[in-house]
């Protein structure tokens, strides 16, 4: 068996009420697109196709995908056509590659189990038609199946727009996935017909075809009716959404990840985590996120791309993005770590902190209210209230260089480039413009004074 997948994505997505093409829309942080692309990349195959409408460029510009062929529908006159189009433009290439079966996969269901897919190329001969069905409670809008009465068989694919109420009552539903034989199928599309209700030529009208060439029909039929939804607006994409967060919170949970609520997750990317790690609700996770062991995660964190050590505490509303963070470190509450800071072990970053493009040596704290950029700071340093690194002098950024043992005073600003030095002692409300040396107390302020016989003007304006 030689396989070639081809995914159809040209339809107008016209329910979505949107400019954007349907299939860009986001799922779990990608575009839905690339959900059924990674997992048509799990079966082995010797060709991938996208049919697309007349959005293609954007939709290549924003597809991740090598060695994928783009098939252009110019006018999206219904799924069998979508096929056609494919197929007939791919001719050669099926040719050449030995193809002898077409998995059709919908670009608009993302959710699809590739374990499923296995069983239906598993059990499906190259002679046969293969179709995976779903047994619906609710199968509202979706092509019921229709099988003989005496032996089960599929006869038939009736859309809900042209279903009689009986069929209507039809819980088996089609999930849109087909495993057409080929070059059998080139004929059953050619004939297809659009003498239906919606004026399309339908993909699901080839079963009767399959029917009258007494050929045998495979079905393989799940019942995980979230996973294989189509999603046509944005209500049922928010619902796949969730499914989606929701599994793999199930994942996290069963890995031994104390999640305090699944239903309060959201994974745009990979979350790794390892023993004891425990997440409080509404966290995001995007890109790619690892956890060590024992690390709490409190509320409202937003954790992207980075690496956190273990027992790290980040305390509720904090911010984290490109990012290293050592073990043992404390962060938050409603601290921003913005990209290309590592913080070695035991740092504390307090609350309403930001660190921008900073190394942070082992030990040191920046605790309450300071701004810290393009610096970096020795072991066991103390970056006292209020504390800004003044980086930009409002055309390039500049680096500051704290050494270990610091102590820096409230309320000062360190004008850089400038280097402070180790043991030194920079008295609160400092204006630091030149290095301070090693081990010495250095103030750049006013000195404070009291004015003798000093008096409050008097407010005479009622007499
Ligand atoms: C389709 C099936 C229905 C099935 C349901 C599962 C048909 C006729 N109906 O209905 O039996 O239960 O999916 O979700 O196949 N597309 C094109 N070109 C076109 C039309 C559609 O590429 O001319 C693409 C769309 O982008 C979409 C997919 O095909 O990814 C399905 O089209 P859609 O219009 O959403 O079909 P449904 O009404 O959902
Ligand atoms: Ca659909």
């Amino acid at each position: 068996m030689t396989l070639a997948v081809i995914i159809l994505a040209a339809g107008l997505g016209t329910r979505m009420k949107s400019s954007k093409p349907k299939v860009l829309h986001k799922l779990a942080g990608v575009p839905i697109l690339n959900h059924v692309l990674n997992t048509a990349n799990k079966l082995e195959h010797s060709l991938c196709a996208v049919v697309h409408g007349k959005n293609g460029d954007l939709i290549k510009s924003t597809t991740t995908g090598d060695n994928l062929h783009w098939v252009l529908q110019s006018e999206q006159l219904g799924t069998g056509h979508a096929v056609n189009t494919a197929i007939t433009a791919l001719r050669e290439k099926l040719q050449a590659a030995k193809v002898t079966q077409v998995l059709i996969l919908y670009g608009d269901v993302p959710l699809v189990d590739v374990n499923d897919l296995s069983r239906l190329l598993t059990t499906t001969d190259s002679d046969q038609l293969g179709l995976l069905t779903l047994n619906s409670s609710n199968p509202f809008g979706l092509g019921r199946i229709i099988r003989d009465k005496d032996d089960d068989n599929i006869v038939a694919i009736v859309e809900e727009k042209d279903a009689d109420s009986h069929q209507k009552l039809i819980s088996e539903v089609n999930t849109g996935i087909f495993l057409l034989p080929y070059p059998m199928v080139i004929p059953w599309l050619k004939d297809l017909k659009t003498n239906n209700n919606q004026h399309e030529y339908y993909l699901t009208d080839i079963v009767k075809q399959a029917v009258s060439t007494s050929t045998v029909i495979n079905s393989v039929t799940v019942s995980d009716q979230d996973s294989y939804r189509g999603i046509n607006n944005l209500y049922q994409l928010s619902q796949a959404e969730r499914h989606y967060q929701f599994l793999y919170a199930l994942r996290l949970l069963e890995q031994g990840v104390n999640i305090n609520d699944p239903n309060r997750i959201d994974i745009r990317g990979n979350l790794v985590c390892a023993n004891d790690v425990s997440i409080d609700i509404n966290c995001i996770f995007k890109d790619q996120v690892i956890l060590g062991s024992h690390c709490l995660i409190e509320s409202n964190c937003v954790l992207k791309n980075v690496t956190i050590g273990n027992n790290v505490h980040i305390k509720a509303n904090s911010i984290i993005e490109d990012s290293v963070i050592n073990d043992n470190c404390v962060i938050g509450p409603f601290a921003r770590v913005r990209p290309q800071t590592v913080l070695e072990n035991n740092v504390n970053v307090g609350n309403f902190v930001e660190v921008k493009k900073s190394t942070i040596g082992e030990g040191s704290k920046v605790n309450h209210l300071s701004y810290i950029g393009d610096a970096v700071i020795g072991k066991n340093v103390n970056i006292g209230a209020g504390t800004i690194t003044c980086n930009y002098d409002g055309f390039k950024k500049h680096q500051t260089i704290i050494g270990d043992n610091a102590f820096i005073g409230s309320n000062s600003s360190l004008v850089a480039p400038v280097t402070i030095g180790e043991n030194s002692t920079i008295g609160a409300g400092s204006t630091i413009c030149k290095d301070a040396p090693d081990n010495k107390l250095t103030l750049a302020r006013g000195q404070q004074k009291t004015i003798e016989n000093w008096q409050r003007i008097k407010d005479n304006s009622e007499e």
